[in-house]
């Protein structure tokens, strides 16, 4: 049901996108589907230059012979597309999940525009209940855990900072070579504060608040794709 609502939400994204684009390629399961639909239409001769966030989405589109580049060959995207872990009324976003946030920021940054897709359960009213993920340098690891505990606590978070690790019980490294912590707040009041107190931290990297940065997010639910904003009469 879900993997159904995700590739709904992507095929309406797909409908957005005209050839000659450049675009940022999104990281996750609902990410995916876009990309397995972006390349079915390549397949056809559809043109796009693309800029993977992460090296999952690079192997998948290179396996569907979509172009790729880089942010160091392009100087701008016109609009990425990925998935988020929660969206608010205002579409700021929690990412990181599947730890690709660090690139997923820069492309979305480097982007004109960023479409987001989901399905209606990442819908939130309070950003927080997803726990937030902070990608941090492995030097210094333990004073890096002790000054973002400080701005938790600071910031009323509910529950535990926790270090991700792989199902194998490894620590997990981001693509860039990084930790993750996940940190469980249960509600986020000041969003845009606490992105300034993370960002503060010497051996933090970046963390999963995407603020102000989602122009659009097309939602998948049971009684079809809410395009968000919803259009003003
Ligand atoms: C990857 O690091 C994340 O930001 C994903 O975009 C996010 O976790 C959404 O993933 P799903 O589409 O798998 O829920």
């Amino acid at each position: 049901m879900s993997e159904h609502l995700k590739r709904e939400a992507a095929a309406m994204a797909l409908s957005q996108i005209r050839p000659g684009l450049r675009l940022g390629l999104g990281t996750g399961s609902t990410a995916r589907h876009f990309v397995d639909l972006l390349g079915e239409k390549v397949a056809q001769g559809f043109d796009c230059i693309c800029v993977p966030t992460s090296e999952v989405t690079a192997a998948q589109a290179r396996g569907l012979n979509i172009p790729l580049s880089d942010l160091d060959t392009l100087d701008r995207l016109d609009i990425t597309v990925d998935g988020a872990d929660e969206i608010d009324r205002e579409l700021n976003l929690i990412k990181g999940g599947g730890g690709a946030l660090l690139r997923e920021k820069i492309v979305a940054a480097a982007s004109d525009s960023m479409i987001v897709i989901a399905d209606g359960s990442k819908l939130v009213e309070t950003l927080g209940r997803f726990p937030l993920p902070i990608e941090v340098n492995r030097f210094g690891l333990g004073a890096t855990r002790r000054a973002v505990a400080a701005v938790l606590a600071a910031h009323k978070a509910e529950g535990e900072l926790r270090l991700r690790s792989t199902p194998a019980g490894q620590d997990f490294v981001t693509d860039g070579g990084h930790l993750i912590l996940d940190a469980f707040f249960g509600r986020i009041s000041q969003p845009e504060a606490l992105s300034r107190d993370l960002l503060d931290i010497a051996g933090v990297v970046q963390h999963g608040l995407f603020l102000k940065m989602c122009k659009t997010a097309y939602v998948a639910t049971a009684d079809g794709v809410i395009t968000l904003p919803a259009a003003k009469n």
